[in-house]
């Protein structure tokens, strides 16, 4: 990085974090102070559950319809790891053009805009250099949706500006790190009629959708309970040190302690259960975490004693624990783990009255699912014939022929529709394509999006109260209605054909 550059990252940081009164109001990441003025903000003894009228001209944006966009004008801010891919994944969707890009980086810019130039003979405008350049890149190409793949911390304040240039907003996860940021998310998104989808990607995974669609089946009953992780061994990530994902994630890591990544396993439970959709919302949550030494361990392990990663004083609990209780009683534990060596895990569990479907690897189990086990015939109880024999619920239906019967006959219809372009396309196995696919399609027949603001607020939520409970002992926290009473009128998200 050179020193005008840096001066400038300075700079900019006096200028545009005003971060003790206001929101964490920053577009850029502001090294470990942001961090540390967001757990400062997120334990803080204040009354979670407080939630103020909606604004005369605001409206409910559970199920709402934006008018249709013939072609969608998509604008990308942030091209790093996350954001390239993303943008190249436009490329293969219909009904759509990829504008403008913009990044701190100006060598960033021009490779994806090289790539989309290459590919589609029109070169995206590019904006760079200032971590401020997007607000002329929307006041100046005026795009119908941008997505935001920039550090955390920014990305409240970037869909804000986003939705306030007339913009619908699009961010990857979480939406913002402190509830005062994600009440101004929504309340910005009420006030401008804005969609502002939090990009929870994991919802649109084969396995994920297909539960979804056996749990609209009824195949497990009425729901109970679900188990959501984000289990991912990340330290390496501390090797990029000046620019890339380590070089401000890891500030996190030292200054907060929670889960601070809690989308990506709760997102698909939250919609199985419907909550924030008319059957049930979050209420409370208690979290405890771990002790933390793996990040600190590593530090010492792989940087030299006066690197910079050795002198933070790692605080957040290396595995993550936590508790969410809704509001018809159901129970959710949510984990998360980026330091500890072990296999990658997001849980994705769903438990009814007649049986459980899980991940990590696909099994399932229940009346209604296990071959031998069945409701009437008293099969599936202890003692059985499909113990001995035949499995039942007490053994988990499992391996390489139980998941191609599965597919076989659950696959959720989007699946079996985007399934094999998803694949061709990639991005987390295919997820990613089907997602902004997604995206796409709404905008362009003007549908309500999979993914309501207040439901990314919901599951973002789960960052600052989890800091909060872990700061308090384990102390219950209530989760803020987002909705303002207002969910019990939004419909569950269908299956989508
Ligand atoms: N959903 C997923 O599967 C998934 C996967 C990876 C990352 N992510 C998320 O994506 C986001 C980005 O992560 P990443 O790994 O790409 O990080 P990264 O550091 O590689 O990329 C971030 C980019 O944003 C740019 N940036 C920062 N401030 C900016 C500003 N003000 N204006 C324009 N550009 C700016 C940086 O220059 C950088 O290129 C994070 O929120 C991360 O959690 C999600």
């Amino acid at each position: 990085m050179n020193m005008r550059y840096q001066l400038k990252r300075v700079m900019g940081m006096v200028i545009n974090c005003t971060m003790i009164f206001g929101g964490l109001l920053c577009a850029q990441d502001p090294g470990p102070a942001g961090a540390e003025a967001a757990h400062a903000k997120n334990v803080a003894p204040v009354d979670t559950a407080a939630v103020s009228p909606r604004p005369e001209g605001s409206i409910y944006m559970g199920g709402f319809r934006a008018p249709k966009i013939e072609t969608v004008r998509v604008a990308v801010i942030g091209l790093g790891e996350r954001g390239v891919p993303q943008t190249l994944h436009f490329l293969s969707i219909p009904h759509c053009e990829v504008v403008a890009v913009c990044d701190l980086f100006d060598d960033a810019t021009k490779k994806v805009a090289d790539r989309v130039e290459k590919s589609t003979g029109k070169r995206p405008a590019e904006y760079n250099k200032d971590p401020q350049a997007y607000k002329k890149m929307l006041a100046e190409v005026k795009p119908d949706a941008v997505i935001i793949n920039t550090p955390w911390e920014t990305h409240a304040q970037i869909a804000i500006d986003a939705m306030e240039a007339g913009a619908h907003a699009f961010t990857e996860v979480p939406m913002a790190i402190t509830l005062e940021d994600i009440w101004r998310v929504v309340d910005t998104a009420e006030r401008t009629k804005k969609h502002c989808m939090m990009l929870e990607n994991c919802n649109y995974g084969r396995n994920e959708l297909m539960f979804l669609n056996m749990v609209r089946q009824g195949l497990i009953g009425d729901l109970l309970h679900g188990e959501a992780a984000y289990i991912h061994e990340l330290r390496r990530q501390m090797f990029s040190e000046d620019r890339g994902c380590g070089s401000w994630r890891t500030n996190h890591y030292a200054a907060r302690n929670g889960n601070l990544y809690p989308t990506h396993g709760l997102g698909p439970v939250a919609q199985y259960m419907s909550l924030a959709r008319g059957e049930d919302s979050f209420d409370r949550i208690v979290s405890l975490g771990s002790p933390a030494i793996g990040r600190a361990a590593y530090a010492k392990k792989r940087f030299p004693a006066d690197h910079k990663w050795n002198k933070l004083q790692f605080k957040c609990g290396d595995m993550s624990n936590s508790i969410i209780k809704t509001k018809l009683g159901r129970t959710i534990l949510v984990q998360w783990d980026e330091t500890s060596p072990r296999p990658y895990d997001r849980k994705n569990l769903i438990q009814g009255t007649a049986g459980t479907l899980a991940d990590y690897p696909l099994r399932v189990a229940g009346e209604r699912i296990s071959p031998g086990a069945s409701e009437t015939s008293g099969e599936g109880q202890p003692g059985g014939a499909e113990i001995t024999g035949r499995g039942g619920y007490h053994e988990w239906y499992e391996g390489e022929k139980a998941e191609a019967d599965l597919y076989a006959k659950y696959d959720h219809p989007l699946y079996k529709r985007l399934g094999e372009e998803a694949r061709k396309n990639g991005g987390h196995g295919g997820m990613d394509y089907i997602m902004l696919y997604r995206v796409i399609e709404c905008l362009h027949n003007g549908e309500p999006m999979d993914q309501n603001v207040y439901e990314g607020a919901f599951w973002s939520a789960v960052g600052p109260l989890s800091e909060k409970s872990v700061n308090e002992g384990g102390a219950p926290q209530i989760f803020p209605d987002f909705t303002r009473g207002d969910w019990k009128k939004t419909s569950p998200l269908p299956v989508i054909q």
